[in-house]
């Protein structure tokens, strides 16, 4: 029987097996988690897959982003390219504490983004033997992060017509009208920008200048083709056929918006709620969540770090945190010195790491005070645990109001955390008042029961458009509209014009009646 399964199994992965070329070049760790996930769910799924991925980013080559796919390509990066490595590594994200993550100051690290990939290219350039070698793989299909375009000379070089540009965050306004998909600026903002779906004018304003500005400023990159003559490969032009488009939003988490057939949104393939569930630590975390009836896990993620918030918030934390003598507090913090501002605070934990999935996985864990990213985001919401909200920088504020908006969460302002009286309140609901709980279970079941799960509705389009290639089908006409016929201004103006031409008419028709009248009076 076993037997007779194993052979129909083999059957299957032979016929159907399709070859994928998932290019991750290695610049971010989440970015990388998001492809490599995908890489894995399409081995597992019995096609042969590439995770061709170039390093950008030196801390990250030794990690393995894959486990089912075995055929990973490295390759090295130029030292221009680890110099914008470093210089992105670097950012001065310390500020965030304090300052405003506006537009303007996204732009210059999207232009360091950018140039970074660009560098991307040149070294696929010089390494030609390296594509060679995976040109002979005859790949049905490449997928990548959309933004990162170096991926257009690579798809030329290896002669792969099907594409599937994807996104590790949530939404990319650009993208969107790229493929022709409605992204009315009045009704739910770009991931970078932080509304939200209730937009007060100011905002909307801003919302519907941000893209035209972004690509003013920035637009696509100029690529050429690595086999002569070098012809400009026309990214603008080519971005449309796309067959789909891999999103990392949930429509259960997400703001609901207009969108099309094209976009597939698979957020939270990452989570893995089995192994989630499974994970085991030490007894000394046991220990710590036995302490006292509730436990609350703070942490800031792994970019921005607890050690370099303002001693004032540290100190405002703290002492909030002290007035809550049944609830044990376990705060992700990186340095040896919280001894200066929370000395003889019995019930903080403060470590150097969490394990913070199995942490948020065990029922003993009653809160969770996190920044926000994407990744906590999904977490949280599969895990159903009720989080305060507090975002930082980039995309983190988008993300706290999408997930706030399900009541089982509360977004809080990183402007008040040196503010005791706001933290105990935030505290006090969050821990004592049963509702945020219960929505967040409610969340978590509903993820649960999707009627059809990421993982499974990102390899049955993998699959489809491995099959039938690029799908004009599904490009909408509207993308070639011009503005006036897109938004019917011809139409309302001939409906204008006839409407004034009636009254007038009238008007006239009254004043010949009026004066006929006055005639026979007189
Ligand atoms: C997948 O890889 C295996 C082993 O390298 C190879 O034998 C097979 O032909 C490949 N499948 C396709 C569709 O190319
Ligand atoms: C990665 O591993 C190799 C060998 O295993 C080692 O030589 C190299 O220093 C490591 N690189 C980093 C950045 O840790
Ligand atoms: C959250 O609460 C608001 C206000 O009470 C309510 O209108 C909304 O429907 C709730 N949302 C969910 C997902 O329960």
């Amino acid at each position: 029987m076993r037997f007779s399964i194993f052979l129909l199994f083999g059957l299957f992965s032979i016929t159907n097996g399709y070859n994928f070329l998932v290019y991750c070049p290695l610049f971010g760790h989440s970015h990388s988690k998001f492809f490599g996930t995908i890489a894995d769910a399409l081995t597992d799924a019995g096609h042969n897959v590439t995770f061709f991925t170039p390093t950008i980013v030196e801390k990250y080559r030794n990690i393995s982003y894959t486990k089912s796919t075995k055929d990973v390509v490295h390759m090295e990066p130029s030292d221009k390219l680890k110099a914008y490595g470093e210089q992105m590594e670097s950012g001065d994200f310390v500020r965030f504490w304090t300052e405003d993550s506006t537009s303007t100051e996204i732009l210059p690290v999207i232009e360091i983004f950018q140039n970074m990939y660009n560098e991307q290219a040149e070294v696929m350039k010089l390494n030609l033997g390296v594509l060679d070698d995976l040109k002979k793989r005859n790949f049905d299909v490449i997928i990548f992060e959309s933004y990162v375009f170096s991926a257009y000379p690579l798809m030329d070089y290896l002669d792969i017509t099907t594409f599937i540009p994807s996104l590790s965050v949530t939404h990319d306004v650009a993208l969107s009208q790229a493929i022709g998909e409605p992204a009315m600026p009045s009704v739910v903002s770009d991931v970078l920008s932080p509304f939200g779906e209730k937009l007060n004018i100011l905002e909307r304003a801003l919302n519907l200048i941000a893209v035209p500005v972004f690509d003013l400023m920035i637009g696509y990159p100029v690529h050429r083709s690595f086999k002569p003559p070098h012809d400009v490969i026309d990214i603008r032009a080519l971005e449309p056929e796309a067959s789909f488009v891999f999103i990392n939003s949930n429509p259960f988490v997400d703001f609901p918006r207009a969108t099309l057939t094209k976009t597939v949104e698979i957020g939270g393939i990452s989570v893995d709620l089995e192994e989630l569930r499974s994970q085991k630590f030490d007894e000394t975390w046991s220990e710590i969540l036995n302490l006292r009836q509730k436990t609350m896990l703070v942490s800031f993620g792994s970019v921005m770090f607890s050690k370099d918030m303002p001693l004032e918030n540290k100190k405002a934390l703290a002492s909030t945190m002290a007035k809550f003598p049944e609830v044990t507090f376990i705060w992700k913090y990186e340095s040896n010195d919280p001894d200066s501002f929370a000395k003889g605070i019995q019930n903080i934990h403060f470590v150097k790491w969490v394990p913070q999935t199995a942490l948020l996985a065990d029922s003993r864990l009653s809160a969770f005070f996190t920044h926000a990213g994407l990744g906590s985001i999904n977490e949280v919401s599969y895990l159903g645990k009720p989080a305060i909200l507090c975002p930082l920088f980039a995309d983190q504020m988008r993300n706290a109001k999408m997930l706030s908006r399900h009541n089982g969460s509360i977004e809080f302002s990183k402007y008040d955390l040196s503010d005791t009286s706001k933290i105990a309140d935030a505290f006090q609901k969050i821990l004592f008042d049963s509702s945020y709980s219960k929505h967040a279970e409610k969340l978590a079941e509903q993820l649960e029961n999707q009627p059809i799960k990421p993982k499974e509705l990102m390899v049955k389009y993998a699959e489809f458009a491995a099959r039938f290639g690029r799908l004009p089908s599904l490009d909408p006409y509207s993308r070639k509209m011009s503005f006036i016929e897109y938004f019917l201004i011809d139409v309302a103006a001939i409906v204008i014009f006839v409407l004034i031409s009636v009254i007038l008419l009238l008007k006239k028709l009254l004043c010949v009646v009026c004066s006929l009248k006055k005639k026979k009076i007189d």
